[in-house]
């Protein structure tokens, strides 16, 4: 492959060692290679309708695509730096092979707007691939809840035991979490879904190009309707950033749960060996390190939002080489997500619950007292007042060392003379999740309708 540049003739002297590696893309955009194919494809269909190539030439750079297609496959195609970028390294491959056809197939375009539609094809498909991993995970929780749906733990508030809720209803509400980042993913994915192709540079070109044409034969869903907006701007890819960063903060916040619960301290549930690591030093150690790192890398994403908003800042139109520095934070963006996404989905299905050391937890901490104050209200006194009263209750009941069920009725009758034998009913764990049946809440009949609901959004066309 010849390495002459592109623009040779206008200067006097070749471009510096390290300004060639400076302003070189090729060591990792090279990863856009085929969707860089895809577009000169649809450009050069288009071209050959619009009668500005030739039908012949349409045919040799079919031919010659697919066979560099090929070669990018077998991991044989020697990418060039002195060629900066993947667009000119799979031009001039092309050219290499079939000559002045390929030449012609940059007619009416410009890396600028190449280089748009490429990354929008690219993270297109990536957002398909990423919302098929989110609903994965939410179909693994999903599994959880419903085995689940009876379980008591302590829920918590301040991280003080607060009432008790179903571990299912914990599960569900991350489900919920994640339903959103698919939707904003979705939402997000429209616009991504739009045709930079033949904004060229920055202004149009001068070619009877049919813009429908290329974008129908791409799948995109609308054409950009402004060039210099088109080749200029990277709203969606940090409208995409964004949306994952907010998926890995609903994971980072499951991950803390899971590294507490998974303390001895707590023991509610067990991450499996091969999710975990041991100590160089400490024989006893098991630690949770995938939850660890994702905790950790939500970090790195949430660096790649801000990057990304910073290199668009106070840029002025149309394109700026500032916008070459999109690509490696988005990459690793999608990486990241991932690898995340798919080995959470795998660790969730092989985490073992301890429910009993959840009913335990709960059973320490008067997770009751509100459905002992609820439950004076509903024989006459006014919610102020019987919260005073329980208040009073579990003062007395905490200085014995037992849970509120445990004080005899005499000792509760003690408190108010309302308080009857039923009042054992509400005080247990499972009184008090079954209580709270509505939409929402945490009765185990409310969860499994809920396990039922998503069991029939999951199914759900993407
Ligand atoms: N490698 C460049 C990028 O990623 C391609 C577009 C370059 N265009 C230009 N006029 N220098 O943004």
């Amino acid at each position: 492959m010849s390495s002459e540049k592109t623009w040779s003739g206008r200067f006097n002297e070749p471009v510096a060692e390290l300004v060639k590696q400076y302003t070189g893309s090729i060591d990792f955009d090279q990863r856009l290679a085929r969707w860089d194919i895809q577009g000169s494809l649809a450009h050069a269909q288009m071209l050959c309708e619009a009668g500005v190539l030739s039908a012949e030439d349409l045919q040799a750079i079919q031919e010659g695509m697919a066979a560099i297609q090929a070669e990018i496959e077998a991991g044989k195609l020697a990418w060039s730096l002195d060629l900066e970028d993947v667009h000119m390294n799979i031009e001039r491959r092309l050219t290499d092979k079939i000559g002045d056809a390929g030449k012609r197939l940059h007619t009416g375009r410009s890396r600028n707007d190449q280089v748009a539609t490429d990354i929008r094809l690219w993270l297109r498909d990536e957002i398909s691939l990423i919302r098929g991993l989110i609903r994965d995970l939410q179909a693994a929780l999903v599994d959880l809840a419903e085995a689940h749906a009876e379980v008591v733990m302590p829920g918590f508030t301040h991280l003080q035991v607060a009432q008790p809720v179903s571990f299912g209803h914990h599960m569900l509400a991350y489900v919920e979490m994640l339903g959103r980042d698919d939707e904003r993913m979705a939402d997000c994915r429209k616009r991504v879904n739009r045709m930079p192709l033949g904004a060229a540079a920055l202004a149009g070109t001068t070619y009877p190009i049919q813009r429908e044409t290329t974008a129908r034969l791409l799948g995109f869903e609308q054409i950009c309707q402004n060039s210099l907006d088109a080749v200029s701007d990277r709203d969606f890819a940090i409208e995409f950033t964004a949306a994952a960063s907010l998926l890995m903060i609903h994971l980072s916040r499951l991950s803390e749960e899971l590294i507490v619960w998974m303390s001895p301290r707590f023991g509610f549930i067990d991450i499996a060996d091969r999710f975990c690591t041991g100590s160089s030093i400490m024989p006893q150690k098991k630690n949770p390190d995938v939850p660890e790192l994702v905790r950790g890398k939500s970090g790195r994403v949430i660096g790649h939002l801000m990057g990304l908003l910073m290199l668009m800042k106070s840029q002025p139109l149309a394109y700026n080489k500032d916008n070459q520095e999109d690509k490696e934070p988005l990459f690793d963006t999608v990486d990241t997500l991932v690898d995340t996404l798919r080995i959470y989905a795998d660790m969730m299905r092989g985490m073992t619950v301890k429910p009993q050391n959840m009913r335990a937890a709960v059973m320490q901490g008067f997770a009751t007292a509100t459905d002992l104050a609820d439950y004076l209200v509903k024989k006459g006194l006014p919610f102020r007042d019987s919260h005073e009263v329980v208040a009073l209750a579990v003062r007395h009941a905490d200085g014995m060392g037992v849970d509120l069920g445990d004080l005899p009725l005499v000792a509760l009758q003690g408190f108010s003379s309302l308080i009857e034998e039923d009042v054992y009913a509400v005080l247990t764990p499972e009184g008090s999740l079954a209580a709270r049946d509505h939409i929402g809440g945490t009765a185990p009949a409310q969860v499994r309708a809920q396990v039922a609901r998503w069991r029939s959004l999951l199914q759900q066309p993407l």
